[in-house]
């Protein structure tokens, strides 16, 4: 499995604290039988993790990536970040200071819960012009899909990728998030489902539990392609 929503990194948001607490995800990750995992700490978030790209977050990046290569894990580890959309972003990105998945042209995407659904297709509309096709980080969780589930079909309508996290799928983010979630796979309109961990007790990077319960209550095919074949086409920049 691939996994292109990950908070492992240390010490830059409210995931991995220690370099210890990194090396231990990726083991988890590793032991649950993901292949990959990208490196995505919240970016551009108001008050709280910064994080644009640059020497002091690509230096822990790489340290990651060299623990993986030394402890002999089957596992790669990708860059990229969680943008969170604001009026600044678009030129952010003109300046280098946010990067894609694995310089792709795909970017993860967040905004606040209550975000209001123009608002958030107007924001993805900038980045398309731009030549990004945002995947949008657990559009679950998003007040305006639980009001209107057609919501994130427009928004994939536009051209835009839906990435469910695995704890709105198993329940563990409460009712509303689990029914959004259930909704968008029986229609098959999320296309991509991730860990989006944050430690390896809570939200944690293993995601065979989720596999096991959408290849069972789904279909094997839909799972492999949640969780494998799209999440490697956006690491390889392909379309979907
Ligand atoms: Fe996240």
């Amino acid at each position: 499995m691939i996994d292109i929503h990950t908070h492992i990194c240390y010490g830059v948001d409210d995931g991995a604290q220690e370099f210890i607490d990194s090396v231990d995800m990726l083991y988890m990750a590793a032991e649950s039988y993901t292949g990959a995992v990208v490196l995505t700490p919240h970016t551009n978030l108001p008050g709280n993790s910064s994080n644009l790209w640059g020497p002091s977050l690509s230096e822990k990046f790489k340290r990651i990536r060299n623990a993986a290569i030394d402890s002999d894990l089957p596992l790669q580890v990708f860059f990229g970040q969680e943008i969170f959309f604001d009026e600044n972003t678009v030129d952010l990105f003109r300046k280098g200071y946010l990067i894609t998945i694995n310089n792709s042209r795909y970017p993860l995407v967040e905004f606040d819960f209550g975000v209001d659904f123009d608002y958030c297709r107007n924001s993805l509309e900038q980045l398309l012009k731009e030549g990004l096709v945002p995947v949008i980080a657990h559009p679950e969780r998003y007040n305006f899909v639980s009001e209107d589930h057609d919501a994130a079909f427009k928004l994939r309508q536009m051209g835009c990728i839906i990435q469910l996290d695995k704890d709105s799928v198993l329940g563990n983010f409460g009712r509303s998030s689990y029914v959004n979630a259930k909704t968008l796979l029986s229609n098959h309109i999320a296309q991509v489902v991730a860990s989006d961990c944050h430690s390896t007790f809570t939200r944690s990077p293993d995601l065979k539990e989720c596999f096991d319960y959408i290849a069972d209550a789904y279909d094997f095919d839909y799972a492999a392609e949640l969780f494998e074949l799209n999440p490697g086409r956006i690491l390889r920049d392909m379309a979907l």
